[in-house]
């Protein structure tokens, strides 16, 4: 069965959160949404990354992102957990709660549809846990970005919040980002697009590296304020 592909809806489905009961397109409204999965409350790995992703949400929120978190554990669980990960990661703020839901997905239902399980980690009844997955859906409700990780390896959500940028800059406009890219970096002219025509598009001007092959593919451009 093939998971979700790029620009497939979103399922909108409804689940019970540690915010009460959510229906995924509604909780989302015009924003941007990452739906991020874990292995499993009251684990390592896990915390850290849910403290992380605590701890930047403001800069989730600044890019009209909402964030919400699933595990196959129970909302009892997820609200006890809450209380370690603010302990851990957010000590010196006040916080007494997460700045984003955690969907309590017992019966595994979500993780199976959604293609969340990791076939090696296995909880003690032999059953497999989620992995550590990130859907960003677009505000139109389409998939844009999706990244898989085995429950041994935790995210980087410096990338994450990168790779949002990326998809916002180049959202509907002709360009891309380079391997890297950082917001205020130069930017890349598509290979579809003829000289002329990106000439008259990126008025900051076309920097083409000559290459062995001769052929001018590899176009920059800085990006204008006004383009922005
Ligand atoms: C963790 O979050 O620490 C973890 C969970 C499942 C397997 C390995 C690590």
């Amino acid at each position: 069965m093939p998971g979700l592909l790029l620009g497939d809806v979103f399922p909108d489905f409804e689940a019970e959160t540690t915010y009460g009961k959510i229906k995924l397109h509604e909780f989302l409204g015009d924003s941007w949404g990452i739906l991020f999965s874990h292995p499993r409350d009251y684990t390592p790995v896990c915390t850290t990354e849910l403290g992380r992703a605590a701890r930047m949400s403001s800069e989730f929120s600044k890019r009209n992102v909402k964030m919400i978190a699933l595990s196959i554990d129970c909302l009892e669980d997820h609200h006890g957990w809450t209380k370690d990960i603010l302990a851990y990661n957010c000590e010196e703020s006040s916080c007494t709660s997460l700045p984003f839901p955690i969907i309590a997905d017992s019966k595994r239902e979500l993780a199976v549809a959604l293609g969340m399980l990791d076939p090696v980690e296995k909880d003690q009844d032999g059953l497999p846990l989620t992995a550590r997955c990130v859907f960003i859906i677009g505000p139109d409700k389409t998939l844009k970005l999706s990244l898989l990780y085995p429950a041994t390896t935790g995210r980087n959500f410096d990338e994450i919040l990168r790779v949002v940028d990326s998809l916002q800059l180049t959202a509907g406009r002709r360009l891309a980002t380079p391997a890297d890219w950082r917001p205020g970096d130069c930017v890349m002219v598509p290979p579809s697009m003829s000289e002329e025509e990106a000439a008259s598009l990126f008025p900051g001007g076309i920097y083409t590296k000559e290459l062995p092959s001769g052929k001018k593919y590899l176009r920059y451009t800085p990006l204008e304020e006004t383009q922005q």
